[in-house]
Order: C-alpha cells, then sequence, then structure tokens
C-alpha cells in the first residue's frame, strides 16, 4: 500500500505486466505501419513514459513529438477550444498516432481530434494506455488500448494523484 497525498492506493500493474503490453501492442502498430513513417503525437503530460516505452518498441521509421492540450472557455463563443501547445509539424498528409496515457469521459480528445483532421491527415489513430470503458461519455474509440479498466481512480506509470505518482514505476489503484 502507498499513500500519496491524503489518499491510499493498492498495487494494481506491475511494470513487468505493463512492459509485456506494451511490446504486444507495438507489434501491431509494426505491422500496421510499415513503410508508412508514422508520427506519434504524445499527449503531455501523462503520456510521456508510455510514449517513451512505446516509441522503444517501435521498429518502422517513426517520429516522435509532443504536445500540451490547453482547454478553454472562449469569451464570445459557446463550448469548449482546446490548443495544442508545442506543436510544430505540418500533419497534412502524415499518418498520425496520438499517444495518450488515459481515456476517461473522452472529452479531452473529442474535442481535440477534429481540429487535427482539419490538417487532413493521411490517417489518425489513437494510442492508450488505459481506457474505463464505463466512464465513457464521448464518441472517441481507440485503436491501440494497453489495458482496459473499471472506473477507478489510478495512479503511476506518469499518471498523477494532483502532481505526484507519476515516477512510480508500477500502477496503483485507489482504494
Ligand atoms: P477525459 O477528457 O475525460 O478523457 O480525461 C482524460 C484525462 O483525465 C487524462 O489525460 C488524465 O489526465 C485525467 N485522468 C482521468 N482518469 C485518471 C486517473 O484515473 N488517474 C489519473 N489521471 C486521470
Ligand atoms: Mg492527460
Amino acid at each position: 500500500m502507498i499513500t500519496i497525498h491524503d489518499k491510499e492506493f493498492a498495487p494494481f500493474l506491475t511494470s513487468e505486466e505493463i512492459s509485456k503490453r506494451i511490446k504486444a501492442l507495438a507489434w501491431k502498430i509494426n505491422a500496421d505501419y510499415a513503410g508508412k513513417r508514422p508520427l506519434v503525437l504524445g499527449i503531455l503530460n501523462g503520456s510521456f513514459i508510455f510514449a517513451a516505452d512505446l516509441f522503444r518498441e517501435l521498429a518502422v521509421e517513426a517520429e516522435i513529438s509532443f504536445i500540451k492540450l490547453a482547454s478553454y472557455k472562449g469569451t464570445t463563443t459557446t463550448g469548449n477550444v482546446i490548443t495544442a501547445i508545442g506543436l510544430e509539424e505540418t500533419l497534412t498528409d502524415r499518418h498520425i498516432i496520438i499517444v495518450e496515457d488515459i481515456i476517461d469521459t473522452g472529452k479531452t480528445l473529442s474535442t481535440f481530434l477534429p481540429q487535427l483532421t482539419r490538417q487532413q491527415p493521411a490517417s489518425i489513430k489513437i494510442a492508450t494506455f488505459l481506457t474505463k470503458p464505463t466512464a465513457l461519455k464521448y464518441d472517441v474509440k481507440a485503436d491501440y488500448t494497453a489495458f482496459e479498466i473499471e472506473d477507478k481512480f489510478v495512479v503511476g506509470y506518469g499518471l498523477d494523484y494532483d502532481g505526484l505518482g507519476r515516477n512510480l514505476p508500477d500502477l496503483y489503484i485507489l482504494k
């Protein structure tokens, strides 16, 4: 058992289990992207460890870049807008693989994906470390998922609880 801030977390997935699953995902991606030179787009902060581990297992020619999504409410327009900070590559005609730490409600990606599509990439696929199928509220589907988990808060392997826990090699679940 570990304590982060005020909460107790129990061991959930070991780094060995995680590593095994990531190798399996990478084999699929290697097969799907042979000769395509994909651009992997890691969404900061949560995905940086998953993205690094997944990227190292890719055997195809591939590029990687990281972006930060900042959401804000427009003062004159309705609804949320998400801006991608740090996106320098031209996405037009590229094969994009978005890498996320977790798809929870799906709100972030469902808002951001249409903005990416506008740049007319050749293809967009989503690789996520975790999904919480019962928490999903928006129409987002991952193409590569390492683990489907129940709707409970998890921490470690890049995911944080209020800023802490990202450096834990294993994944922990809220008690
Ligand atoms: P969504 O827009 O609801 O899919 O939100 C996804 C984001 O919420 C993730 O990128 C995480 O930053 C955060 N999040 C959701 N569930 C968890 C969790 O269990 N642990 C840590 N962060 C989480
Ligand atoms: Mg995140």
